[in-house]
This record gives C-alpha cells, structure tokens and sequence, in this order.
C-alpha cells in the first residue's frame, strides 16, 4: 500500500530520461525545434559516463588520408560480425562527418593536425577499401573526448534554455494500454515525486555495466531505462551481447583507451612476446575488440599472463615520445599512476578484459521509436516511448561495435530523435488526462524497497549478482556455465524478497537509490544470461566453447527477452536488415571475419 508522498505534476512535449551525450543531444535538439523539453537525471549532466569516454568520435572526414563513409560502414557491418542491421548503419555513418563538425562548430576542441584540421588516430576495425589498409578515422580531443563533448552539448543546451531536472531519480514509466504516457520520479533532493507527462519519453539512461563485478562503466551504469522497459511488459533485444574492453586496469577496472594502441602501443605476454601478432596478422593490436580480448584470455589460460598470478597482460607505452604521450595520451598517464602506481613512461600498465559496453538494449527504428514483437524487421512502435545510445539497439553495433563509434551514436541517434520528435508532436499540443493510478506501480515499488526489512543488504544481494555474471557470462562462454549461471542468478532474484533498506528517508536515501538500482541491473543480469544460453553459437562478443562457429542459418536474427514478475525469461526473434537504406552503397553479404 502506497504511503502519503507530495506528488508534483508536470507537463511537457518531451522528457529525455539521462543526461549523457545522446540525452543531451536529443536535448539540445528539442529545445531547438521549440518543443517543451525536460530532461531528468540522476546525476550533474556533465558528471554522466559519457565524461568517460577517451579515445573519440569516428567520422570518415579523410583529414589524414582518404577515407570513405562506405568503408567506414563496411568496418562497422564486420566488427557487428553481421549482426548489425545495414539501413541503420548506413544512416550513423553517413551522418558522422556532418555530426562531428558539428560538435566542433558547438565547440568542442577537438585536438588539430599542423594544418589546423580535426586530428584523428587509428582504432581497432577501421580500415581503408574495405579492409585493405588501417584508417585514421578516429576524430579525438587528446584522451578526453567524451568529457569535452558532454560540456559542450551542456553549454548549448543551456544556451537553448533546456529545463533540467538534476539530481532526479527516474523509478519507471507510467504506462496505459501499452502506450508510454510519462515517467515517476523521485526528486533526491527535497524528497518530493514528480509525475512527468509526455507526448513522447526519451530513454538515454546509457548501460548496464555494473551487473558485472568489474567494468569500465561508472557505479552510475545501472541500466535504469532497461529495467524499467522489462517491468513496464516490453522486451529488450540481443541483450547476450556484452563487450569486454581489452585494457581495463587490472584490479580497477578504469579504462586505457584503444587510442593507446592507435597511437603505437601494444600488447605483450608473460615471454615478452607481442602475442597479438598471432592472433590477427594484419590487424594485430588493432583488431576489433572481441578479437584482441579473446586472444588475451587464450593467453592467461595457456600460462602466459604476466604478474605473481600470471593473471593480466602487459600495455605497453614506454617507447613513445614523452610529447606525444603528453599531448594525446594525458589521461591515461594519469591513470596509470593513480590506480596501477605505472609511470607509463618507464613501465607497462598492467590490463585485463573489462565489461565496457552493452551491445543490447531497448529494440529501436534509426529515429529512435522504440519497438516490439515482430513486424518484419521494422517491429511494432510502443506508442510515446523511444530509446537512444547505449540505452538503445539500433542495432548499428550488432555482435561487438568497434571502438568510437559509441560517441557516434550517441550524437547521430540523438538528434534523430529530436528531429523524429519535431515531425510528430507539435508544440504545446494538449494532453490527455493521465489515467488514473499510472503513477502506482512505480510508487508502489519505492514504498516496497524502501520498508524492505529482511536480512540481505544491497551490497550482499549486488556482489552475488555481479560475481555470478563476471564467471558465467564472460569472455567466453559454454552451455554448461550459462545453465549454472541462469540458477544462480534465479537464487539471487529470490532473494530480492529478502532486502534489507535501513534509511526510510527521502532525503539523499543513497541505501534506497542503491536498491532501486539493483532492481535494475538484476531485470538486466537475467535476461542477459537467459539470452546468452539460448544462443547456440559464436557470434561477435558471444563465444560459446562448445559452439565455436557463427551459424548464419539459424541465428541470423536478433533476440528480444521478456522478464516476467517471477524472473522467468521469455525470448523470441527479429530478423536483421541486411539491406542498406538507399543505393548509395551496396548491401555487405555475411563471410567470415579475418583481421
Ligand atoms: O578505448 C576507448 O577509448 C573507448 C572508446 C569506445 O568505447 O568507443
């Protein structure tokens, strides 16, 4: 029964739910096209993951050497290991030369060649002629692309008197008859609900990272967007699909940018061997990420990781010039100092695969209409309700996306939406009323968690979930540990009846945000272990041991999970758009990944 809370009523055209780069894209361009736009985040805009973000935007711009944007969706089909649907991939990368210079007449400082021009650097899976040659393609502001994106989309947002709501925590989504009406939010700071009311809600909550034990992600990575669609009755899609970052810090987690290895570095085992060499002949450090991290693993199990556990693997950047690693590589030195104790200028950085992006999320058009069931490949539209960025699957990223072009996405889909947002919805249109209760799941939810008084802390319930996902859905993956993994966590997810919230206020109740959060990651751990052991073959960042080939004739498609109340796990299928969008480029036919 929900307790007496002060309820605050709002209305506006548009609410973007996250203030990372592709909620304060879609922000931006809201605010522009006029529409009464509010964006709700639980955390400072430009305290958003995306500050995280180092190594940059790919855009074929050619400012150092030819380039294509063909080529560049030619790469991105590849590394998706064709899971990626081709009209949307076409879209992101022919878009990405005008979204960057965009960003760059917003403001960002992206670092310049002698010329003046936009510097960009080599990162894994972009090449040139399709394949042939090794792309510089990679638009950077030295190591800290995405801190310098976020304040300048911030800046204009601002410019364009966007209203934020900071500091507010969105607990789920107020639903009628399968259409999206608005969200319930909790506002951190005075206690007070809110209930906003929406022509259409925008989820751009970012990633999940955090069901794992170590990830690159924030402890804000807590998928709250992909929780609160599997609650509200909508699937999620190919959500089997985890990438693992291969340079995390070993024992921190803290990303070392692919641009380290852009930039000349490279990868040795335990025999100081550049093991990579092996692996990928060609593209050898610079292979795509799934590549580089399986290799990695291989390398650690056969004995030839390096340290007293003979447990990581040795980055090295000690022969590059001390100016070069000062000008493009600042960040990362600095990382390496605090949390590895390495002066990179003398010794390796210690890394290890690291959970770092979730090639799944809410099932989504190009303009950002989420989507449901099956329809052919185009789904049926959830009326009100679209996701973008890592949110979101496009699916540009299918089985494994390639290094920046996560930045990409986030700018490119953002301001689909919003321009998607401007043909629908006029400003100021009136609303329905809100039905009556839409608010109550959502409260009764918060009232359940924050009287939980069992025995089980948050902390305890979130290590057994995130230990369990870090051993069973990892690197590689079998039947047998996927099973083992899908009982455990449906023992964790028993336990959720057995929480233990201590602080029953509403002030700053960071015990009660946590819980919510769990709520989130374990919607999302479940139906990633249950889509990960239907799965029956090797795909992208899915490698099964005991199904080591991709199966185009029966797993060509994209999964979709639905999460039941009892956590039971039900999955059916889209079909992926190999056809691209116009006849511009040709359709890129499924063959086999060499690098
Ligand atoms: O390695 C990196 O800088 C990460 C970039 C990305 O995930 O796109």
């Amino acid at each position: 029964m929900v307790q007496a809370y002060e309820i605050v009523d709002h209305t506006h055209d548009v609410i973007v739910v996250g203030a990372g780069g592709a909620g304060l894209r879609a922000t931006l361009g809201l605010a522009e096209a006029g529409l009464k736009t509010a964006c709700i985040t639980k955390v400072f805009p430009t305290r958003s993951h995306t500050v995280a973000a180092q190594g940059g935007i790919s855009a074929a711009l050619g400012n150092m050497g030819a380039d294509d944007w063909r080529w560049h969706a030619y790469d991105t089909v590849k590394g998706a290991d064709w899971l990626g649907d081709q009209d949307a991939i076409e879209y992101m990368v022919k878009e990405a030369p005008a979204a960057v210079v965009e960003l760059d007449h917003y403001g960002v400082p992206f670092s310049r060649t002698e010329a003046g021009k936009i510097y960009q650097r080599p990162f894994g899976g972009m090449t040139t002629k399709f394949g042939e040659g090794i792309a510089q393609r990679t638009c950077a502001a030295a190591d800290r692309t995405g801190h310098a994106i976020l304040h300048a989309l911030y800046q204009q947002s601002l410019r364009h008197r966007a209203e934020f709501f900071i500091e507010y925590f969105a607990i789920d989504l107020m639903m009628e008859d399968d259409a999206c009406r608005g969200v319930v939010a909790w506002n951190l700071d005075d206690g007070t609900i809110h209930r906003f009311r929406a022509k259409m809600v925008i989820l751009a909550t970012g990633g999940y990272g955090r069901a794992y034990f170590s990830c690159t992600g924030a402890h804000t990575c807590t998928g709250d967007g992909g929780g609160m669609v599997l609650r509200a009755g909508l699937p999620l899609q190919d959500m089997e699909f985890v990438q693992f970052h291969p340079t995390g810090i070993y024992g921190a987690g803290c990303l070392i940018t692919e641009g380290v290895r852009g930039e000349g570095g490279y990868l040795t085992n335990s025999e100081g061997e550049r093991f990579m060499e092996r692996y990928a002949p060609s593209a050898k450090d610079l292979a795509s990420r799934d590549v580089v991290s399986r290799a990695m693993t291989v390398e650690i199990r056969e004995g030839r990781g390096v340290g007293a556990r003979q447990d990581h693997i040795h980055l090295h950047i000690e022969h590059l010039d001390p100016e070069l690693i000062q000008q493009r590589l600042p960040g990362i030195a600095e990382s390496a100092r605090i949390f590895a104790g390495v002066d990179v200028s003398k010794e390796p950085i210690p890394v290890l695969p690291t959970c770092h992006y979730n090639m799944g999320g809410v099932p989504a058009r190009y303009t950002g209409e989420a989507v449901t069931n099956t329809n052919g490949a185009k789904g049926v539209a959830v009326p009100g309700l679209m996701a973008i960025g890592e949110a979101a699957c496009v699916s540009v990223h299918g089985a494994n996306r390639l290094g920046s072009n996560s930045l990409l996405d986030l700018v490119v889909f953002g301001r689909a939406a919003a321009l998607r947002c401007a043909e629908l919805i006029q400003p100021g249109e009136t609303h329905m009323p809100l039905p009556p209760h839409a608010d109550e799941p959502g409260l009764d939810r918060l009232d359940r968690l924050r009287h939980a008084d069992g025995a089980t802390p948050t902390a305890m319930l979130r290590e057994e979930m995130q230990r369990t996902m870090q051993e069973h859905a990892a690197v590689f993956r079998s039947g047998e540990t996927l099973d083992q993994g899908v009982d455990k966590l449906g023992r964790a997810w028993a336990r959720r009846g057995d929480l233990k919230v201590s602080d029953r206020s509403l002030i700053w109740n960071s015990d009660l945000v946590e819980a919510l959060e769990l709520d989130n990651l374990m919607y999302q751990a479940v139906v990633t272990m249950a889509s990960a052991a239907n799965r029956e073959e090797s795909r992208g960042a899915h490698a099964r041991e005991d199904f080591p080939e991709r199966d185009d004739e029966n797993w060509m498609k994209h999964s979709l999970s639905w999460c039941d109340p009892d956590g039971k796990v039900r999955i059916d299928y889209r079909p992926v758009q190999l056809q691209p969008m116009t006849n511009e480029i040709q359709s890129f036919p499924p063959k086999a990944r060499v690098y």
